[in-house]
């Protein structure tokens, strides 16, 4: 069932959506060459404590790490790790989620370590287009096909492929709730957006196919050839105008 949330909750979900932006902002400052994913991790989690939140994926479904650090291939829910190293080059998609106060807040960005090739700028380019594209369509009165149509219409005109399976969601005091966002459809289909609801918009891109694997640990989603791939979210609020996006470091 689709929650509505009251001004009050909103609130509420804005000051978490505050928490996850200014926790995301801080891994990316400290995503340079050298860093391990686990101090990532470690440093992520000690601010979201710091202000009185905390990391819900710690234990989702038996995630063992408080954020996920995906690296090139990896698309989504890397394991925080003493042995992933950053180096130069690497693109790194940190997915951060805040809970504060019973509510949530999920955004993640895709950050360039170093200088990148011109093929990663591109497709971290393309991916960020695709989840502004897809926020303008969610206006109360449109469907969730026509968020997810301008997606993958923005990720396919850049040449590339939304991943297959994974999917944005509701959000509110539970991680993920109804409705599934997915990252390709058709406009005009799907549930209707209505003010008062809040979702996680979350384009998840492959540069050569829309095939992922889950690796041996259980959780890293990759490419199938190893290729780039890239993902970035905001958590917003639909209302009669425009989306109000929750997941900014101060409103
Ligand atoms: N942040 C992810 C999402 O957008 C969830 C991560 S899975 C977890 O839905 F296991 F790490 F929690
Ligand atoms: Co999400």
């Amino acid at each position: 069932m689709i929650q509505i949330k009251n001004p009050t909750e909103l609130k509420a979900m804005m000051k978490a959506g505050e928490l996850a932006a200014q926790a995301l902002a801080l891994a990316g400052k400290h995503a340079v060459p050298g860093i391990s994913t686990w101090e990532l991790d470690k440093i992520v989690d000690e601010y979201i404590r710091s202000k009185g939140g905390h990391s819900p994926c710690k234990g989702y479904g038996g995630f063992p790490g408080h954020n996920c650090f995906s690296i090139n291939e990896e698309l989504i829910h890397g394991i925080p790790s003493k042995k992933k190293i950053l180096k130069e080059g690497d693109i790194l998609s940190c997915d951060i989620v805040a809970e504060l106060n019973g509510f949530n807040g999920d955004n993640t960005a895709t950050f360039a370590v170093g200088e990148v090739s011109e093929e990663a700028k591109r497709i971290m380019q393309y991916t960020k287009e695709a989840l502004f594209k897809g926020i303008e369509k969610a206006v109360a009165g449109n469907r969730v096909g026509d968020i997810s149509h301008a997606i993958e219409s923005h990720v396919r005109s850049g040449g590339y492929f939304p991943a297959e399976k994974f999917i944005g969601h509701g959000i509110g005091r539970d991680m993920h709730e109804d409705p599934e966002v997915p990252n390709e459809g058709k406009a005009g289909h799907g549930p209707r957006l209505m003010s008062g609801m809040t979702i996680a918009v979350e384009p998840m891109v492959n540069s050569h196919s829309q095939k992922v694997r889950i690796m041996n640990d259980k959780w890293t989603v990759v490419t199938t050839d190893g290729s780039l791939s890239c993902h970035f979210e905001h958590t917003i609020a639909i209302t009669n105008g425009e989306p109000i996006i929750l997941t900014l470091e101060s409103h």
